[in-house]
């Protein structure tokens, strides 16, 4: 468990994760070359910036590359073992330890204390912030690792994502929710009662917020709550009446609205994609107060291809949902999307065919889950393929495949917002592919041919006797 910001880099510092950079660098690009080189090399080491020129402020960045702290943080935790336990759902204890979860995540409600903005300094603008410039096409500058609060104007429901914030000026940004996002969701919500929706955004708390805000939970679920339980501790919130409220361990503060009827252009920015993402209107983001703790330090992430930190955090929260994902979808045996498929484009299943079109069924599941919904091309393979090996997956893809028969398109149909290669912006097409063996029961008439091997024993017994001749 971590107090808040400095205690966890304090953690990473005993770890040995941290590098600390004490020349001056500038906002604009270094950084980025910085964080760049660490991740790029894979050292899972985050940096420590103490001079960054034209603020007093330390920057850091890199603050989940290593695979190891987000292991750490959440390992052996209840949040867990409850995800892993739902795959396990049809037996008596793991239902019982799923009622006995669901009770927890509703008792850990976050507590909420009266404001303690006494503690901060208010700052006069967002240039008073040493935001970076990350990428040389940026359309500026951009806050990339704000938690931005919300909450439903019809029911009051509380939703924390991070959407990166263009800066426009000193005291207005870009307010990058993807359409089906939460936070994008109330704004909708707020446009319906002709009323503006009131934002708080934070940079910088404990880790557990921090990736509680990134995780995939569905909208409506507190994101503060499930930082409670994957903590072990509640989350301690602060009131300050007029916005939504914020953690009591935040570096920064910034209070506004966004008005929804109000659109600007935004981007372009250096995406996880790999490419500048297309200048697209979005809601802006009216900043009416700022606050930051002596001695604040100002957290980013630097994103823009696949060895990026995004990459490790996606990974690693995958990886936390899958086994629910799994319960939900009996005829998954598991899921892998792969880096290279941008976590969201591409995504494999295995799978263990017990009745005709049971491959079709799997991939269709995908189409409908969550933030899986972004997926655009699914592919299915029997559960003899090793989905996360590329070799394997592509000699099924080539020898398992009728494309005719197994390609299917799907048109007119939810897209990821960052895909540039759709005509219209979040929506398209899904391409699913069955690369199974096929069945007579699926209309296969011929005889499907074994896959050649050796008898076990012989394979194994010659291959010692091969070791030791290779010697
Ligand atoms: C560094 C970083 C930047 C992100 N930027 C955005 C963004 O600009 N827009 C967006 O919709 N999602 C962005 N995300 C992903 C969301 O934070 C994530 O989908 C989250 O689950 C959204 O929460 P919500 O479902 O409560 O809206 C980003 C994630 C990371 C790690």
């Amino acid at each position: 468990m971590h107090k808040d910001l400095r205690d966890y880099i304090r953690y990473l510092y005993k770890k040995g994760r941290i590098i600390e950079i004490n020349d001056t660098v500038k906002p604009d690009l270094e950084i980025t070359a910085y964080t760049d080189a660490a991740s790029r090399e894979g050292t899972g080491k985050t940096l420590l910036f103490n001079n960054v020129e034209g603020s007093r402020m330390p920057v850091v960045t890199n603050l989940f590359a290593s695979a190891s702290s987000l292991e750490e943080l959440f390992g052996g935790t209840y949040a867990t073992e409850l995800l892993s336990k739902a795959s396990r759902i049809k037996s008596q204890s793991a239902k019982i330890s799923m009622i006995k979860g669901a009770k927890m995540l509703l008792d850990s409600k976050p507590k909420i204390v009266a404001s303690q903005l006494r503690k901060y300094k208010k700052l006069k603008s967002l240039h008073d912030l040493p935001v970076l410039k990350i990428w040389p096409k940026d359309a500026g500058k951009f806050v990339t690792l704000p938690l931005v609060i919300t909450k439903s104007p019809i029911d009051q429901t509380v939703n924390v994502g991070v959407y990166r914030m263009q800066v426009y000026d000193g005291s207005t940004t870009g307010m990058h929710w993807q359409a089906q996002k939460g936070g994008a969701v109330h704004a909708s919500e707020a446009l319906e009662m002709k009323k503006d929706l009131k934002v708080s955004v934070i940079i910088g708390t404990d880790p557990h917020n921090i990736l509680s805000a990134v995780a995939p939970l569905p909208v409506g679920f507190n994101e503060f709550a499930f930082s409670g339980v994957a903590r072990g501790a509640h989350t301690i919130l602060m009131s300050n009446g007029r916005y939504p409220e914020v953690p009591a361990n935040s570096e920064i503060i910034i209070n506004g609205y966004v008005d929804p009827t109000e659109k600007r252009v935004e981007g372009p920015f250096g995406d996880h994609t790999g490419y500048y993402s297309v200048p697209e209107e979005y809601p802006v983001f009216h900043i009416e107060e700022i606050y930051a703790k002596p001695g604040a330090i100002y957290s980013a992430s630097v994103v823009g291809s696949s060895w990026h930190e995004d990459t490790v955090i996606a990974q690693f929260l995958f990886g936390l949902f899958k086994p629910i994902i799994k319960a939900m979808n009996e005829s998954i045996i598991d899921i892998y999307l792969p880096p290279e498929g941008i976590f969201t484009n591409m995504c494999f299943l295995s799978v263990k065919k017990r009745f005709p079109g049971e491959a079709k069924k799997a991939m269709f599941s995908i189409l409908g889950s969550g933030q899986l919904s972004f997926a655009k091309i699914v592919v299915a393979f029997d559960d003899d393929i090793d989905i996360k090996d590329k070799s394997s997956v592509l000699w099924a893809l080539a020898t398992r495949v009728e494309p005719q028969r197994d390609v299917q398109i799907i048109t007119g149909t939810t897209a990821d917002s960052l895909d540039h290669t759709t005509n219209i912006p979040s929506l398209g097409s899904k391409m699913l592919i069955d690369a199974t063996k096929k069945t007579r029961n699926e209309g296969y008439t011929r005889e499907w041919p074994d896959t050649i091997a050796l008898p076990k024993e012989l394979k194994e017994e010659v291959d010692r006797k091969w070791a030791s001749l290779k010697k």
